[in-house]
C-alpha cells in the first residue's frame, strides 16, 4: 500500500509515496530508503515511540521503508505521520480508503501531531494537483484553511487517525472553523513624524510607483522611523499576495502565532548578517530577508556597510523580482519582489552638511564612502533625497501631519492609474517602464521636452538619470490623478531624483 505525503524543495512541492515491507533478519531493525535527509532518520525513534507508547502493534521483523523518487531529496520531520501510517498499514487492515489523500506531520513520542513548516504550499499543490483529503497536524490548520475545495483534516494525535483508518471513527473534517482575524497594524504612523515633509512627500512617491529609495542624514535625523513608517502608506495586500507571502513565512518558519500575513512585512537586516540570510539559501534552501521582504519593504541602513557581495546579490531580485538559489540537488527560486529603502550617513563621522555640527572627514573619506553606493544598486534607485535634523522649532510645532490612512489614498488611485495603464503588459508599476516604452507611457509635450533636454543637458545627467526623472514624473502626474506630465511634475521629479 502506497501513503501519499508532499516534499519541498523552496516552494515547489512534489508526491512523495511513502511504501514499507516487513522482511526477515533481525528484530528491530528499521530502516529508511530513498534519499532522505539525516533529519528523517531520527524519524525512526519518533514513529516507534509514538506507536508503542500509544499501544499499536510495531512489527517484530525487519522493516523498511521507502521514500519515493529516490532522486527527490527529503528533509524535515513532516514525513512521520505516513511513515507511521505505512508500518502499520503492514499489521492492520485499513476499513477506508486513503488513495487520493496527503499525510503530513511530525510525530511526538506519545503521538502527538507537531506542527511544520511548509504546510500551505503544500495544500495549495495537493488541491491543485486533485488530491481530495488532507490530514495534517492542528497546529497547521489556520495557515492550510487559505486553500479551498480540499477536505482538510486538522489531527491533534496519531491515535484519532488510527481510530479512523482501522475502525471507521470518523474524524470532524474543518472542526471549527477558524476564526482568522485580519490583523493589520502598523506601529509607526505617518502622522506621529514631525516635519520631514520632503520626505514623506519622497516616500508616497516611492510607494505610489514601486521606485527604491535613498535616505541620506546625519544621525538622530529621523531615517529609520521614517523607513519604518512606510508599511503605513502600503495599500492593503490583496488575497492572492497573502497567500502568496504566507507560503514565504510557512516555509521560512516564521509565521509564529500570527499564522497568516496579512500585513506588509518591514524587513532591516543588519550589514554584519551573513549573504545566506539576507538572500536565502544555506544547506537546505530556506527564503533570506529579500523574500520575507516580499510585497514590503527591505531596509538597508547604513547601505554603504553592506558587502559587495550582498549588494550584488541584490541585482537580480532588483530587476526580476525573485532569488534564483543554486543546489547540487537542483535550483529553486523564492519570490523576493520588495520597494529597497537604503539610508546612509552622508560621510562616515555623519556630520557632511549638517547646520550646527561640524564634519570633520577630509576629501577622500568622504569620496570613498559616497563610492561604496554603485553600480548594480545605484541603478536601481530612483529617488535621493537628504533627511536633514529638525531644529527646535520644528520638532516642537504642533503642527498636524496628515495620517498614513490619508496618504494611502492618494497612493491606492495612482497605482489603479498604473494597472490600468500596463493592463496588457508584463509589469505593475511606473517604475518598471522599460526604454522602449517609455515615450509612449511619459509624454512630454514639446515644450517640457526642451526644457527637459536643457536641464539634462545644463547637468550632464546619464542617459538612465534622464530616464528615471520620466518615470518618477509619471508618477508624480498619477498621484494629481492626471494622465498628463506636467513642468510642476518634471521640476519635482528632478529634484527627488537627485536629493539636491
Ligand atoms: N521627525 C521626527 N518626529 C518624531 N520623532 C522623531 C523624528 N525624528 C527623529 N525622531 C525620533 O528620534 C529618534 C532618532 O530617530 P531615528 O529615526 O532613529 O534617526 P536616524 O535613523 O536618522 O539615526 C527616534 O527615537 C525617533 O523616533
Ligand atoms: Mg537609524
Amino acid at each position: 500500500m502506497k501513503i501519499l505525503s508532499a516534499g519541498l524543495l523552496g516552494l515547489k512541492a512534489e508526491v512523495i509515496e511513502i511504501e514499507s515491507c516487513l522482511g526477515g533478519g533481525e528484530l528491530g531493525l528499521f530502516s529508511i530508503v530513498g534519499l532522505p535527509d539525516k533529519s528523517i532518520s531520527e524519524a525512526k525513534e519518533r514513529v516507534r515511540g509514538a506507536i508503542s507508547n500509544l499501544g499499536l502493534k510495531f512489527p517484530k521483523r525487519k522493516v523498511v521503508v521507502n521514500l519515493a523518487p529516490a532522486d527527490f531529496k527529503k528533509y524535515g520531520p513532516s514525513y512521520d505521520l505516513p511513515i507511521a501510517i505505512s508500518v502499520l498499514s503492514n499489521l492492520y487492515t485499513f476499513k477506508k480508503n486513503i488513495q487520493d489523500s496527503f499525510f503530513i506531520g511530525e510525530l511526538s513520542l506519545n503521538g502527538d501531531l507537531r506542527h511544520v513548516n511548509g504546510i500551505l504550499p503544500i495544500v495549495s499543490f495537493a488541491q491543485e494537483i486533485g488530491i481530495k483529503n488532507i490530514y495534517l497536524p492542528f497546529s497547521n490548520f489556520v495557515e492550510a484553511s487559505l486553500v479551498n475545495n480540499i477536505n482538510i483534516f486538522p489531527i491533534k494525535n496519531l491515535k484519532d487517525i488510527i481510530n479512523f483508518l482501522i475502525k471507521g471513527v470518523e474524524l470532524k473534517k474543518t472542526q471549527i472553523f477558524p476564526e482568522i482575524k485580519k490583523e493589520i497594524y502598523y506601529p509607526f504612523d505617518f502622522k506621529n513624524i514631525r516635519g520631514h515633509f520632503q520626505a514623506k512627500r519622497a516616500l508616497e512617491l516611492a510607494v505610489a510607483g514601486a521606485h527604491n529609495i535613498l535616505m541620506s542624514g546625519p544621525p538622530g535625523s529621523g531615517k529609520t522611523i521614517l523607513a519604518k513608517s512606510v508599511v503605513s502608506i502600503m495599500p492593503p495586500l490583496d488575497s492572492r499576495e497573502v497567500v502568496e507571502l504566507t507560503k514565504i513565512y510557512s516555509v521560512a518558519g516564521k509565521l509564529g502565532d500570527k499564522k497568516i500575513i496579512y500585513a506588509r512585512p518591514f524587513r532591516s537586516p543588519h550589514h554584519t548578517a551573513s549573504p545566506s540570510s539576507i538572500v536565502g539559501g544555506g544547506s537546505w534552501p530556506r527564503p533570506g530577508e529579500i523574500s520575507l521582504a516580499h510585497r514590503g519593504i527591505l531596509f538597508l541602513d547604513e547601505l554603504p556597510e553592506f558587502s559587495r557581495v550582498i549588494l550584488e546579490n541584490l541585482r537580480q531580485p532588483l530587476e526580476d523580482g525573485v532569488i534564483n538559489i543554486c543546489r547540487v540537488f537542483g535550483s529553486l527560486s523564492f519570490p523576493a519582489k520588495f520597494m529597497l529603502i537604503g539610508a546612509m550617513n552622508p560621510c562616515p563621522c555623519g556630520y557632511f552638511g549638517d547646520k550646527t555640527k561640524t564634519c570633520v572627514c577630509s576629501k577622500n573619506q568622504l569620496d570613498n564612502y559616497q563610492k561604496k553606493i554603485s553600480g548594480p544598486i545605484k541603478d536601481r534607485i530612483d529617488i535621493k533625497i537628504n533627511v536633514a535634523r529638525l531644529n527646535i522649532n520644528e520638532l516642537s510645532s504642533f503642527q498636524e501631519a496628515e495620517s498614513s490612512s490619508s496618504v494611502v489614498k492618494r497612493i491606492i488611485i495612482a497605482q489603479k492609474m498604473q494597472k490600468a495603464r500596463f493592463a496588457n503588459l508584463d509589469i505593475f508599476f511606473n517604475s518598471e517602464i522599460n526604454h522602449e516604452t517609455i515615450n509612449k507611457f511619459c509624454f512630454l509635450d514639446v515644450k517640457d521636452q526642451f526644457f527637459l533636454k536643457k536641464i539634462v543637458e545644463k547637468l550632464d545627467l546619464s542617459t538612465r538619470a534622464y530616464f528615471k526623472i520620466l518615470k518618477l514624473a509619471r508618477t508624480l502626474a498619477d498621484l494629481r490623478q492626471s494622465e498628463k506630465i506636467n513642468r510642476q511634475d518634471l521640476n519635482e521629479a528632478l529634484f527627488y531624483h537627485s536629493g539636491l
